[in-house]
């Protein structure tokens, strides 16, 4: 028997129907649709209503992607979900979507890396395929950042919408599907970017909530800095890694945060834009939603045998990169 590989071999996603323009934010606070253009690169994002959560992003991408793959609830063995806007401090998010979807026999957890939570979780689901452990394992990243945005703020609100993705892992044995992966983390960037309360650090008081410490918290030009950096240096260390050069890699799957950081990460890898998968315009930056999302939007052009690498770099701070070959045409 050849070596078990974790192929992704399904990918769904969702996004709210609501849809927020920059010209919308420009009626609400101070800015332009100028601004964030030229700043991001986004121009509108979908936002979930008040009375859905971000398990409802994830069982509705999860539902389609078992009914496309023709797949009953029930053979799921494992659940993971990225998200840093979880329904609940507790239970964990991939437990309600297991609940909500019918996956009564899998076991589930959440992935707290913020912008990096899908990278994290596809890198953690697929050690679990490739022990031979598990056939069925589904990797999500969701969230509903307008839970957590100061609509005062802003240099946040505009930058973040809602929405993700989900994937199906099953084993492999032609050598599809991850190959390598680079994980960092670094707990000094957590003063930069973080949401400062309702943990047991500063736990919910009527002094938090006035203090606005519930929101997202992010110093952009210092975690800029960061991003831009190291989201370009573990890209090019997971091509030196696997000895791939420009021409071998098919597509960039950046985290879709800032238009000039996918660019400076792809220029570092010398990608053409073609090879990269930009769709901040449309959603914004949702956090673990991005990568899946992606992955959704390009699924039809990706071809059995495409060399991709994801890379991602987020709050924490936390940053990574996956290097997979795609296993199926659609
Ligand atoms: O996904 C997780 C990781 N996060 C990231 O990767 C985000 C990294 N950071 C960024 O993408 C950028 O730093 C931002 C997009 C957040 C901000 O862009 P920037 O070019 O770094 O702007 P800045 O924060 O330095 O602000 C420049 C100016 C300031 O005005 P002054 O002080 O120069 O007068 C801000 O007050 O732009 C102002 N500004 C705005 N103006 C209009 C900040 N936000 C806005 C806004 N509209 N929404």
């Amino acid at each position: 028997m050849g070596k078990i590989t974790a192929a992704i071999t399904g990918v769904e996603g969702y996004v709210p129907e609501k849809v927020m323009t920059n010209h919308d934010l420009e009626k609400i606070i101070d800015t332009s649709d100028e601004w964030i253009t030229t700043r991001t690169g986004i121009k509108e994002r979908h936002i979930l209503g008040d009375d859905e959560a971000t398990s409802d992003i994830g069982t509705r991408a999860v539902k389609k992607l078992l009914e496309k793959k023709n797949i009953d609830p029930k053979e799921i063995d494992l659940v993971i979900c990225g998200t840093v806007t979880p329904d609940y401090p507790f239970p964990s998010t991939a437990n309600v979507i297991s609940d909500k979807v019918g996956m009564t026999n899998a076991w589930s957890f959440d992935v707290n890396a913020a912008c990096s939570g899908f990278i994290y979780s596809l890198a953690t689901g697929a050690q679990f395929i490739e022990t031979g452990k598990y056939k069925k394992v589904i990797v999500i990243g969701a969230d509903k950042m307008t839970s957590i945005l100061d609509y005062e703020d802003r240099a946040t609100c505009v930058i973040f919408g809602d929405g993700g993705g989900a994937v199906l892992l099953e084993p492999n044995e032609e050598g599809l599907g991850v190959v390598d992966s680079v994980l960092k983390s670094d707990g000094q960037g957590r003063k930069y970017l973080l949401q400062p309360g309702g943990g047991s650090l500063n736990p919910p008081t009527h002094e938090t909530v006035d203090k606005r410490m519930h929101y997202v918290h992010q110093e952009g030009k210092a975690v800029f800095k960061f991003a831009v950096t190291n989201m370009a240096d573990v890209s090019a260390e997971i091509m030196n890694r696997n000895n791939l050069t420009s021409e071998d890699v098919d597509w960039l799957v950046p985290h879709q945060a800032n238009l000039r950081i996918i660019d400076a990460t792809a220029n570092r890898m010398g990608l053409p834009s073609e090879k990269v998968m930009v769709n901040i315009q449309k959603y914004g930056n949702t956090t673990a939603g991005t990568l899946p999302l992606c992955l959704w939007d390009w699924e039809s052009q990706l071809k059995k045998g495409d060399n991709i690498v994801l890379s991602a770099f987020g709050g924490g701070f936390t940053w990574g990169a996956i290097y997979l070959k795609w296993a199926y045409n659609s």
